[in-house]
């Protein structure tokens, strides 16, 4: 079944993931919807220093947006914020420092971003990584699900209370359609079991949970539109370094980080995403399947709800 679902998934790629599929795909793009104001609205990107992140800093600031970068490295968020700042001429662009495979410091800063804003319209999880090695955290979770998953969980679920109650509230997933792949597996969240690890499974799970946690949300807290999305693929670091082969082979092919984060920057600022569908899966401004097709990767509601209740467990752990 792996190889079945590999191969659909490279050849679909070839055709509509890659900077021809997206030409193919913007000739029906809507210009008109990214002719938005954003003045007077808050966006926080994590991950903003970089690749799409850093695109969608610029895009959003442009478009009069007060922007919040969560970033890791200071150099790297200084860096860039100062660059779009330069950019766009926009001069509400701020850093918080924050690693996102530390949960007990989400909550933390969760807590105090709440404190001293009124407002956030939309949070888009954006930082990601695929690390190929089995690494352990401080707190003992293996390092993609902590970044990827968990650290996701914390932060959304902290950030609730105030996107409840800012104005057209939404949070984008930008997930991956390497989940396609993947049917969740709900019982080796940690990668304990899986023997050779294989970083590439782990991270495609890790965007499955995306999914999955997308649609769980978007039932739990109807006052808020979530979306998850797919890139297709882009030229960025996070391919040439955790996919070296990958990224040599596609040379050519890839999309801009721009393309990349067209549709999150659609889903995060036009109107016509306030009229999708929460909870649903996006490619290039169209919501798509979840699945290819005769892959056998649904989930059970048991196993969503389980997967959501290790979530809500761990939550409740770090947020004390
Ligand atoms: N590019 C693609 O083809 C593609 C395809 C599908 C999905 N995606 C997804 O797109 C998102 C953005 O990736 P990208 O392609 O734009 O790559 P990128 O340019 O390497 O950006 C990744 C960002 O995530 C940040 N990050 C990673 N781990 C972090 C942590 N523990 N705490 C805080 N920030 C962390 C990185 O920070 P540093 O700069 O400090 O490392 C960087 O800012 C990811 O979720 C990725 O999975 C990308």
């Amino acid at each position: 079944m792996s190889w079945y679902r590999n191969s659909v998934f490279i050849l679909k790629g070839l055709k509509d993931y890659t900077k021809s599929g997206y030409a193919s795909a913007s000739k029906q793009f809507c210009e008109k919807d990214l002719d938005v104001d954003c003045n007077g609205k808050s966006f926080m990107i994590t991950g903003a220093n970089s690749g799409i992140g850093k695109s969608l800093a610029i895009s959003i600031a442009k478009l009069g947006g007060t922007i919040h970068m969560v970033c890791r490295n200071p150099k790297y968020a200084d860096d860039a914020m100062q660059e779009i700042k330069n950019t766009t001429g926009n001069p509400n662009v701020h850093v918080h420092l924050l690693d996102m495979s530390e949960p007990t410091s989400i909550a933390k800063f969760a807590k105090k971003f709440i404190e001293e804003h009124e407002s956030l319209n939309v949070l888009i999880n954006n930082a990601g990584c695929m690390v190929n090695d089995r690494q352990v955290t401080e707190d003992g979770l293996e390092k993609n699900f902590a970044t990827n998953t968990l650290g996701v969980h914390m932060l959304t679920k902290s950030l609730l209370p105030l996107l409840k109650k800012s104005k057209e509230p939404r949070v984008i997933m930008v997930a991956s359609a390497g989940m396609l792949t993947q049917k969740l597996n709900v019982d080796d969240l940690q990668a304990e079991k899986m023997k050779p690890f294989d970083g590439t499974m782990v991270y495609a799970q890790n965007k499955r949970q995306h999914v999955i946690m997308t649609e769980e949300y978007a039932k739990e807290y109807p006052e808020v539109k979530f979306f998850s999305m797919h890139p297709g693929w882009a030229d960025t670091p996070a391919v040439q370094n955790s996919m070296p082969d990958f990224y040599n082979k596609m040379q050519g092919k890839f999309r801009t980080p721009e393309e990349g984060a067209d549709t999150a920057l659609w889903l995060a600022v036009s109107k016509a995403a306030l009229e999708q569908p929460t909870g649903e899966f996006f490619q290039d401004r169209k919501v798509v399947s979840k699945h290819l097709p005769l892959a056998c990767t649904h989930s059970s509601q048991e196993d969503h709800d389980k997967l959501m209740k290790i979530l809500d467990d761990y939550f409740s752990q770090f947020s004390e």
